[in-house]
């Protein structure tokens, strides 16, 4: 290391690459790192704040599977800004100071095929606590979109600190819409009711425009209501938002169709029930078989305010080699985040995906929202827990004959239709099976379809709750589209 450590040579690269984004005026982080003056008047602080890892803020361990936007110190940096602060913070020569970063903060989708936003603008108190809000918005589409591109732009970058989309067909939301009084109604863990597909759309702060790629898409369906649940930060004034969706339409005619779903949930624990004890510390195991060849784009693990780790790992079928997706040893549900690979991961047939999480439900747990602490179960609420592995999944193969559309990724009241559009007359067959390979149920045989949309009414209320997928055959046994959906409870999300 060089003899002196000195801010203009050393610290301020350092800062402007990794903090600034955040650090500065009109965004989430409450002080600003631009001049050497904000910087020095945190030095210890920020010398705290690197070596605990806290900042920059990034939850997963290092790891030989690579995730997008990665927000890590090299040992290098960390021990740059360790000498620099311990040596009484030297500025150095101010000739070589860097010109202060430009930050383009207009959105940059310039010409979106549609854009949703906020019916109303939402005010957050000057109150210095963190505020959960869902916001219903109609997307009054007239047809089914397939979508290449998504955007989300905070209305108030200073106080959104994340939004996940969700969306749905049905008027669950009206209820709790009507009971609160201000725009948007209050909901902590997840929307209030489980919605057709929950976290449809995520954004975190520093996130930029979401291109799927390879043909892959989401599906907006007609009806659809976006749910924006929206995690607003501290402030001490009063502070408006009104955050917006853009949207870039697929012109592809054949796609992969993404979704996310929490296959990993209460239902495939292997050590139940889900409760933790007052003072307890307590891990949970779930596991699921991959059914089919799939994609993988990103997983979000979520636990609420107990949670304290994560470890996603697969075991391969043949050579029973295990692999970790995602590692966290310090769960902060402020920093909740879809963690995206830098490759679209495959999960072949037959891998064991297998989550471990610890919940800490003793005082030591500094986020323990009671106190003393209680007996905690299963919910939504900031005082009950969740044990969710997202999985962004899309299928590795997928016919020409045949496209699949919307299709809820959770189905709550034991029927749900099934949407594709059929290219070509032919017969087909359509079944569930579970993600053992067993057929649970067959919605038709074949059947002779004519071209153009399809609405098939799905019975699943018989199935126990838990994983299964839809197939679709044609005469020749060749298969044509599945998609994977969750049978769950009613009030699985309640
Ligand atoms: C993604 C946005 C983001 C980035 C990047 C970021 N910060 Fe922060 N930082 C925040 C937010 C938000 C807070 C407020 C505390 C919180 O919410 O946890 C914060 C708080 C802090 C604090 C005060 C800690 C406290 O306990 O109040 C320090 C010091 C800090 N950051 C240093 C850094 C440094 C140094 C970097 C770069 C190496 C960095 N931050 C990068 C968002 C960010």
């Amino acid at each position: 290391m060089a003899q002196t450590v000195t801010f203009y040579e050393d610290i301020q690269p350092i800062i402007f690459k990794n903090c600034t984004s955040c650090h500065r005026p009109s965004q989430i982080a409450p002080m600003p790192f631009l001049s050497f003056d904000d910087i020095t008047a945190y030095g210890s602080m920020i010398k705290y704040v690197v070596n605990t890892n806290y900042m920059p803020p990034w939850m997963p361990e290092p790891n030989q599977v690579h995730l997008r936007n990665e927000r890590r110190l090299s040992k290098k940096e960390i021990n740059l800004i360790n000498a620099w602060v311990d040596s009484g913070m030297e500025p150095g020569n101010a000739a070589k100071s860097l010109s202060t970063p430009d930050y383009d903060d207009q959105p940059k989708m310039k010409k979106p095929d549609a854009v949703f936003s906020m019916q109303d603008s939402f005010e957050q108190y000057g109150v210095y606590y963190d505020q959960y809000k869902v916001f219903v918005i109609p997307t009054d589409l007239e047809e089914d979109k397939k979508i290449s591109a998504i955007e989300f732009v905070p209305g108030n970058s200073t106080i959104v600190r994340s939004c996940f989309v969700s969306i749905d067909r049905t008027d669950r939301s009206d209820p709790l819409d009507e009971w609160d009084p201000t725009s948007g109604y209050f909901s902590f863990g997840e929307v209030g009711f489980t919605p057709m597909e929950s976290r449809w759309f995520t954004w975190n702060p520093l996130q930029g425009v979401k291109d799927y790629e390879d043909g892959a898409v989401k599906v907006l369906p007609k009806g659809a209501k976006l749910l924006f649940h929206i995690h607003y930060g501290p402030t001490s004034k009063p502070l408006k938002d009104r955050s917006e969706l853009r949207i870039r339409f697929s012109k592809e005619p054949d796609s992969k169709i993404i979704q996310n779903i929490p296959l990993i949930h209460k239902y495939n624990l292997t050590n139940l029930p889900f409760e933790i004890e007052s003072k307890e510390v307590k891990r949970f195991h779930s596991k699921f078989i991959v059914p089919y060849d799939l994609s993988l784009h990103s997983i979000m693990p979520h636990s609420n305010l107990l949670g304290n780790t994560w470890e996603v790992f697969t075991v391969d079928p043949k050579s029973k080699k295990s692999k970790v997706l995602l590692r966290i040893e310090d769960w902060d549900f402020k920093w909740k985040e879809q963690y995206a690979f830098s490759e679209p991961m495959l999960l072949k047939k037959g891998t064991v995906v297998h989550a471990l999480a610890q919940y800490d439900n003793s005082e030591k747990n500094l986020s323990n929202p009671s106190d003393p602490p209680r007996k905690m179960t299963w919910g939504k609420r900031m005082f009950e827990e969740l044990f969710l592995v997202y999985f962004e999944v899309s299928p590795i193969e997928e016919s020409s004959k045949i496209q699949a559309l919307f299709n809820p990724s959770m189905v709550t009241n034991g029927k749900f239709s099934f949407d594709f559009e059929n290219k070509t007359p032919q017969k087909l067959t359509m079944e569930i099976i579970d993600f053992k390979g067993v057929k649970k149920g067959s919605i038709f045989q074949n059947k002779q379809f004519h071209v153009g949309p399809q609405k098939i009414d799905v019975n699943s209320k018989d199935l126990p709750f838990g994983n299964y997928y839809i197939e679709i055959s044609n005469e020749n046994q060749e298969v044509l589209t599945r998609h994977c959906f969750l049978n769950v409870e009613q009030d699985f999300f309640e």
